[in-house]
């Protein structure tokens, strides 16, 4: 809901008003951001007045005697007339140092897309708001979207130029939002390869702290989303706005905070080698920044964030629409592989219930390793005689779906697209070209190389009864040259008009975005892309921080997570194939690991997790989602609950000498109702055991020898089970008593062997004496 009243303007999502204020010298402020309201009567205790000048600040206009623009609430600003906090517009022109705009017209319309930039579809209401510079026919309109029921909040920005004498834009911030000081902690994740998205906090101190990209991606070193929690708040109480930004490609997120404890927070394209001319009548746009206000914690502003995202972000096509499991052959086989060995492998992952099968690298061109091949998207016929079409029609008679890896944006120079196409590549044309994992990136900022992408990927699709597409980025940017000031910018369009026109093509294959796992996860693929692989890192341990970082800002339909085999193959950690489904079943699930080593009991141990993952599907993929706090704390849990089906993920770090009492709460339950709980059953491994298993053996027994692990392929131990049933109010307050954790003492079936990274998995459900007895 949008209202305007005089000089006021009121923007409201589901549970938030935020309140526009244009001054007597025409400046607009962001006066209030908290609780929704629903009228513009009795606001005006709100607005911050400015009767003295603070110290020795620039006063901005004399007859406002005490207003300098450097106290203000700014929701765009600029350098030169007495601001100092660093501009959310950076601008320049043959006769202009200085720009000063102030509020022109403004106007309250039905919300239209961008043209060549993502952006949220099913906006309710926008909120035009357009700044005139003083001196000169330049124009900035502040576009702010609402969306009815939901909480989050859109925007983005427009500079026009209608002067004769060209305009140069070097940065133009889609969002900055003006705050004063709640002792707020900022919230944003850092990373690399394999180890994406990890959370870190900080307080909020003066000074400018500045989260970005540089790589051409939006890449793992941070992501775009960011948050700030206020003081005394928790995940599920106290203030918490959460940002992000619409776009896969250099960006620049930073918060500010003066010495008087204004903050500014910004939302930004990078400004790095950015320097847009636009002539007379032209126009710059800036993608799209979303912004989410929670009085109810980190969980609220997460769940906004989901379902924002769910229903108008992830294409069309997936919203709401189950995922399939997939098995995918990277970890089991590298390049390695043949038709008779993914035979196999569509046999055995159809027996275990899995829907997809998805062959990744290495089946086009000469592609035996990552040195050669890349870009040459014809058939290995050498690995498969039968081809894509062969494959596909196998998995189909197995009861599969087929998908297929590709990675359009790239080229190894030993192959036949760079031996044909040497110009293709991004280059500065004067240094030797850096390669990353062997490879160069094709230039999609040129047509031509866009046209061959596209033309690679829908015949690729065409070639076979193909679903599924994992579109892959290996490497960042290098050797650029920026000829005409806007490369990266260009380039991520190039990529976005391209996805766009094979989407158009074949709107139904499912699209995993990927980028050596998470280093191009963000909300402009994501509207290409439902889904996107988290991190190469399959570490249950690992994968819980990662799962943890993604999922603070981004909905489980859109993490991937893959059970892949025991010891990681990043980490070289041993955890169980339990342990690592309840991790990787929080959100969409797959295998990764060579079917063809497991043990009987392995085999049935995974079909059972698929069984209880398809009765599961839609509350992992769809729920409302939320987590007790960071696992740095040592112990962790998440839940998620649809239509009154919980499941809770209950993790811990490193088993303690000293173990706490072990309890299950839940969050949401009604307090008058009652309710079963039951934990999915672990199957333990008898070699975790250790030397204890001579214990309970009639002969001894070498923990290390041969004769254990045959044993092993076909015994197990069971975990505890814990079922109990047990009102909402006390399963939502103290909780329920979980069993004993091992420490060393007597073991049995009333004993939680959680270990090192361990892990269980709780259903919770209301109690139905007709079912549960
Ligand atoms: C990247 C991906 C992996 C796999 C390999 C194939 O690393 O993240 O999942 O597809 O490429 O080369």
């Amino acid at each position: 809901m949008i209202l305007q009243k005089d000089n006021h303007f009121l923007l409201s999502s589901k549970d938030t008003s935020l309140l526009i204020h244009v001054n007597e010298v025409k400046k607009v402020s962001l006066e209030y951001l908290g609780k929704r309201i629903d009228s513009l009567d009795y606001i005006d205790g709100v607005i911050r007045s400015y009767p003295y000048l603070q110290g020795s600040e620039i006063l901005y206009d004399k007859e406002k005697t005490g207003y300098s623009l450097n106290q203000a609430k700014l929701l765009f600003s600029t350098l030169g007339k007495g601001d100092f906090f660093s501009p959310s517009c950076l601008l320049k022109s043959d006769s202009l140092s200085v720009f000063d705009f102030c509020f022109d017209h403004a106007e309250i319309k039905t919300p239209e897309t961008l043209d060549s930039l993502p952006c949220p579809d099913g906006g309710e209401e926008e909120l035009i708001i357009t700044l005139k510079e003083k001196e000169k026919n330049i124009f900035v309109d502040l576009c702010f979207t609402t969306y009815q029921d939901e909480n989050v909040i859109s925007c983005f920005q427009r500079v026009r130029n209608e002067e004769k004498e060209a305009l140069i834009v070097n940065k133009l911030a889609s969002l900055q939002i003006p705050l004063i000081n709640e002792g707020y902690e900022l919230y944003s994740t850092y990373g690399c390869w394999s180890g994406e998205l990890s959370v870190q906090h900080e307080k909020v101190t003066r000074g400018k702290k500045v989260m970005e990209s540089l790589c051409g991606w939006s890449s793992a070193r941070h992501n775009p989303f960011f948050f700030l929690k206020s003081e005394n708040a928790t995940f599920d109480e106290g203030h918490v706005i959460g940002f992000n930004l619409m776009y896969s490609g250099n960006f620049e997120n930073s918060v500010e905070m003066d010495a008087f404890e204004n903050i500014r927070v910004q939302v930004s394209l990078s400004p790095f080698s950015f320097e847009k001319r636009l002539e007379e009548h032209e126009c710059f746009i800036t993608p799209v920044a979303l912004f989410s206000n929670s009085q109810n914690g980190v969980n609220k502003m997460s769940q906004d964030f989901h379902s924002f995202i769910n229903r108008h972000i992830i294409p069309k096509e997936f919203r709401g629409k189950d995922r399939p499991i997939a098995y995918n052959n990277w970890e089991a086989t590298n390049f390695d592989f043949n038709q008779g060995k993914i035979n196999s492998l569509i046999k055995k992952a159809s027996e275990l219930g899995i829907e997809l099968f998805v062959l990744d690298d290495g089946w086009f061109g000469e592609r035996n390793d990552d040195t050669k091949g890349l870009g040459d998207w014809n058939v290995n016929e050498k690995k498969l005689p039968k081809g894509l079409k062969g494959l596909a029609e196998s998995a189909k008679k197995h009861g599969m779906q087929f998908g297929i890896w590709m990675e359009p944006e790239m080229v190894n120079p030993n192959s036949n697209l760079y031996q044909n196409h040497p110009d293709w590549v991004i280059h500065d044309s004067v240094h030797t070209l850096s390669e990353g994992r062997n490879q160069l990136v094709l230039n999609l900022a040129k047509k031509e190389v866009q046209d061959f992408v596209v033309e690679s990927v829908c015949s690729v699709l065409e070639s076979a009864d193909i679903s599924y597409l994992k579109w892959d980025c290996n490497r960042a940017i290098s050797d650029f040259k920026n000829e005409d000031g806007t490369f990266f910018f260009s380039y991520i369009e190039g990529l976005y008009s391209a996805l766009r026109r094979i989407r158009e093509r074949h709107p139904n294959v499912l699209m995993e975005n990927c980028a050596s796992g998470g280093n191009r996860f963000d909300l402009g693929m994501l509207s290409f892309f439902p889904q996107s692989w988290q991190s190469d890192d399959t570490d249950s341990y690992q994968r819980t921080m990662i799962q943890e970082g993604g999922s603070l800002g981004y909905p489980l339909s859109t993490l991937s997570n893959h059970v892949a085999c025991k010891v990681s193959k990043t980490r070289l950690r041993n955890t169980s194939l339990d342990t690592k489904f309840d991790v990787a079943c929080f959100g969409v699930l797959g295998y990764e690991l060579d079917l063809d080593d497991l043990s009987k009991l392995e085999m049935k141990i995974i079909k059972s997790q698929i069984e209880f993952y398809k009765k599961y599907r839609s509350v992992f993929q769809w729920g409302t989602f939320s987590q007790s706090n960071l696992l740095e704390n040592k112990e962790k849990q998440v839940q998620v609950e649809k239509d009154g089906v919980f499941l809770i993920g209950k993790y811990q770090t490193l088993q303690s000498a000293y173990p706490k009492e072990k309890r299950l709460t839940v969050k949401g339950v009604e307090d008058t109702k009652l309710y079963q709980y039951t934990t999915r059953q672990h199957s333990i491994p008898l070699q975790s055991f250790g030397s204890l298993v001579n214990y309970v053996t009639p002969v001894h027994i070498n923990p290390d020898g041969t004769l254990l692990n045959i044993i092993s392929h076909h015994m197990d131990m069971k975990s505890e089970i814990d079922t109990g049933i047990l009102p909402g109010a006390i399963l939502s307050s103290q909780g329920a008593c979980l069993s004993q954790e091992w420490s060393g003492v007597g073991y049995d079936d009333r004993v939680m062997k959680l270990g090192d990274f361990g892990t269980r998995l709780y259903l919770v459900q209301i109690y139905d004496p007709s079912i549960s007895q």
